[in-house]
């Protein structure tokens, strides 16, 4: 291939590892077809040196069998998005790019006496990509995702809960596996009521001690909805803490950009950014999916900007009484 040809398709990869790694190639092939050997080499090795380095991934972790009874509250999810289907800021790819690698080099670091970043805790409010981030890191990890329903733990089971706990964590220790406590709130609140629910607080301190104290076979994420009250004897009790905002307008035009990116449109969606202000990503995701859907529907091959907006004008209905029914 032409060389102004294959440094167009480099460019054009800008971001995707594997897609600039296979055209590095082919650029670093061609130079060795036309006998540039030095050129070559000192090519392959800068590509070899970069911070893209493909670390070879670990094995996919064999899945050992649940705790009896574990069933109602943990359950395997299978990971149905990869990496190009989150917006995430910037400030977190560079966190997660860290945990993987870290992870990656367990051993390395582990021969040395230190330990790795195991205990995550995803804080944003609902509709901002924890669970989804949740499952896009598991399968980047090639670990299975566990989800655990702590306020079906919790509520369904207050005399056995204990006991519950300590299959899970048994589970853990063995399952290489990320397992995810979602609504980890439902804790957080059981911890400030008192009096009456004492045998709850029993429950959620004695919860609070395993996480001090396991060592996970891969990791342990939770995610809570409460960003600022956190109460200080929880976080601290996690290696990382990663939130995940609402979108600002640079972040929700990334968002409308791979929502409509295989449809046509009639209109530009970013010209209504102003009017998106303050909506999670999956309010957002509502208005592109239903307009898409409009589209179909009517058989049209563009999405038309009145459907656009006429999905948008439904949204805000369903914000304004949803954010009346949530207690201030
Ligand atoms: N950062 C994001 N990037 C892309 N899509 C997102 C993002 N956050 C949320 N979504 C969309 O909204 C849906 C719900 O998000 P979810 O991860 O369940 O939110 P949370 O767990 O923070 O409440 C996702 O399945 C996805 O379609
Ligand atoms: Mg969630």
């Amino acid at each position: 291939m032409a060389r102004g040809e294959l440094m167009k398709k480099l460019l054009a990869s800008y971001g995707r590892e594997e897609d600039f790694r296979a055209v590095a190639e082919q650029i670093i092939d061609e130079e060795e077809k036309k006998n540039n050997r030095v050129l070559a080499r000192s090519l392959r090795k800068s590509l070899d040196a970069g911070p893209s380095r493909r670390v070879k991934p670990k094995a996919l972790a064999p899945l050992i069998p649940f705790p009896e009874a574990a069933g109602d509250f943990i359950e395997l999810i299978e990971p149905t998005h990869n990496k190009q289907a989150i917006i995430l800021a910037p400030d977190n790819v560079r966190i997660f790019l860290s945990l993987l690698r870290e992870y990656q080099h367990e051993d390395e670091i582990r021969r040395r006496g230190l330990g790795i970043r195991s205990k995550l805790l995803f804080c944003g409010p609902p509709g901002c990509g924890k669970t989804l981030c949740a499952e896009i890191f598991a399968a980047e990890l090639r670990l299975p995702l566990y989800i655990v329903k702590i306020d079906r733990l919790i509520s369904s089971y207050l005399g056995e809960t204990a006991n519950n706990i300590r299959k899970i964590f048994e589970f853990a220790r063995k399952q290489p596996s990320v397992l995810f406590f979602d609504e980890f709130d439902a804790l957080a609140r059981a911890r400030s009521e008192d009096g009456e629910h004492s045998e709850l607080r029993r429950v959620v301190n004695s919860l609070l001690i395993f996480i001090d104290r396991i060592q996970p076979k891969g990791f342990l994420v939770a995610a809570t909805n409460f960003d600022q009250s956190l109460d200080p004897a929880i976080w601290r009790r996690f290696d990382e803490v990663i939130w995940f905002d609402r979108p600002n307008r640079r972040m929700a035009a990334r968002f409308l950009r791979m929502k409509f990116k295989n449809v046509s449109l009639n209109f530009n969606p970013e010209t209504y950014l102003q009017e998106l202000d303050g909506f999670s990503y999956a309010e957002l995701e509502r208005v592109c999916v239903q307009a898409i859907k409009t589209s179909i529907i009517d058989r049209k091959n563009l999405v038309e900007e009145k459907d656009f907006l006429a999905a948008l004008t439904d949204e805000r209905r369903r914000r304004r009484r949803s954010l009346r029914m949530t207690p201030a």
